[in-house]
């Protein structure tokens, strides 16, 4: 905690512990929002903090879907000294809950009446034991293709709906010399798009079963074979410098014309929109391939992690600020998700974020929202680590579908032994 960023907090925030409130200090705030577009919305965070003379102390640990801040998080709880909110992904929340580490947020929760307005989907991995763990700031989806209208329209080319339709017009791509698929060879990302395909192939049923219910029918089906192969005809699409690349740098070759299309969730639409190119018009959002009408989800949360009285104020008022209706506007414009309260308009937002909004109510009615394995919202951290070595394995060898659906049942059924 750096002293001299004691903040004198305001007695404007709508709290109504406020009085306790009188001592906050800077926050310290441990993250992996470190791209272009996600740095850009977090500085939307700390100004709102800073208008409420709150300081910032800024944690940052770079690694897209937050791997290497986990590890990160591990070694400062390990040591004793947590920072006073982490972002985490919902089953980690949940896990980090189970060891003990986590404080909770009832307080400004309950001032803030978060019960009626956090989505049940969230508000399931924000609470633990019916204590508020962490405070959800937004809602994103994973399930997208990112698309270059220009590349498309001057080759007359049409926006794939179906996996057949995908494979047929990144094949006409590449013959156009055009990289089909942006991509950047990363556990995470290679986890990215196999939730996708398996989404895609199979279903949001057969995702629930196979993905969050581990039924070894499911895994080892004729489907999860398809899945395999439609994975390797991916792999023909990227670039051959693909491995290793960091996400935003897939999406820079996206906007650059390099690749036609990306994988990705809407965190692109940070990078889209801070070059300058709107979304739905320069780069076109549709739902990844068969999967219309699904939707898979994730929320960044930030966990209250046990800390000192004295922290415990900036942590609340923290808490308080990102679920605030003018700031769930305000940061999610900029980050390219949806609000995590359901009373906050999406009408100032680009048509890929009405879309999103519009999809996720109508997901929610068909029971086709599904939380996202690659973003830690579907499996504990030891199964989602072992399903994406076989991912990765796969995605990186000559490795035979048959051969994978054997490794996964494999590595699941071990990791959750
Ligand atoms: C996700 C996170 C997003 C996004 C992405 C890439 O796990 O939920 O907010 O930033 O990683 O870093």
């Amino acid at each position: 905690m750096v002293h001299s960023r004691k903040a004198l907090y305001l007695a404007s925030v709508a709290f109504a512990a406020s009085a306790s409130l009188a001592s906050a200090e800077g926050v310290e705030v441990l993250h992996w929002w470190t791209s272009g577009g996600e740095a850009a919305a977090l500085n939307v965070l700390k100004e709102d903090l800073a208008g409420q003379g709150i300081g910032w102390e800024d944690m940052p640990v770079a690694g897209g879907g937050g791997e290497a801040a986990s590890t990160t998080l591990k070694a400062r709880v390990a040591s004793g000294n947590p920072p006073d909110a982490a972002q985490l992904l919902g089953m980690a929340l949940q896990e980090w809950a189970a060891e003990g580490s986590l404080g909770n947020l009832n307080a400004v929760a309950e001032a803030n009446d978060w019960d009626s307005v956090v989505p049940a989907s969230l508000k399931a991995l924000a609470t633990y034991e019916g204590n508020w763990v962490g405070v959800p700031v937004n809602i994103h989806r994973p399930n997208w293709l990112w698309i270059n209208a220009e590349v498309f329209e001057a080759n007359d080319l049409t926006p794939p709906t179906t996996w057949d339709e995908f494979n047929t017009v990144a094949a006409q791509l590449q013959d156009l010399g055009i990289t089909p698929l942006a991509h950047g060879g990363q556990p995470w990302q290679d986890a990215t798009i196999f939730d996708d395909v398996v989404l895609g192939m199979g279903g949001a049923d057969f995702y629930r079963d196979a993905i969050h219910n581990l039924d070894p029918e499911a895994l080892g089906s004729d489907t999860m074979v398809a899945v395999f192969d439609q994975m390797r005809t991916i792999r023909g699409f990227v670039d051959e410098n693909f491995s290793g690349r960091d996400w935003n740098l897939a999406t820079a070759m996206l906007m650059d014309g390099e690749a036609g299309m990306q994988l990705m969730g809407d965190w692109a639409k940070g990078e889209i929109t801070r070059a300058g190119l709107t979304p739905g018009k320069d780069i076109l959002c549709v739902p990844a391939p068969s999967t219309t009408g699904s939707y898979l989800f994730i929320s960044d949360y930030f966990a209250a992690f046990n800390v000192s009285e004295d922290e415990k104020a900036s942590q609340e008022a923290l808490a308080a600020s990102i679920l605030a209706p003018g700031f769930q506007e305000a940061f999610n414009l900029v980050k390219g998700s949806i609000p995590a309260r359901t009373d906050v308009s999406v009408g100032e937002f680009d048509a890929c974020g009405q879309r999103a909004a519009a999809d996720l109510k109508e997901a929610q009615e068909n029971n086709t929202l599904v939380g996202s394995l690659a973003h830690g919202t579907a499996q504990t951290s030891a199964v989602q680590r072992a399903i994406f070595d076989v991912v990765t394995e796969h995605f990186n060898s000559d490795m035979s579908s048959e051969d994978a659906v054997e490794e996964l049942q494999i590595a699941v059924e071990s990791a959750s032994y």
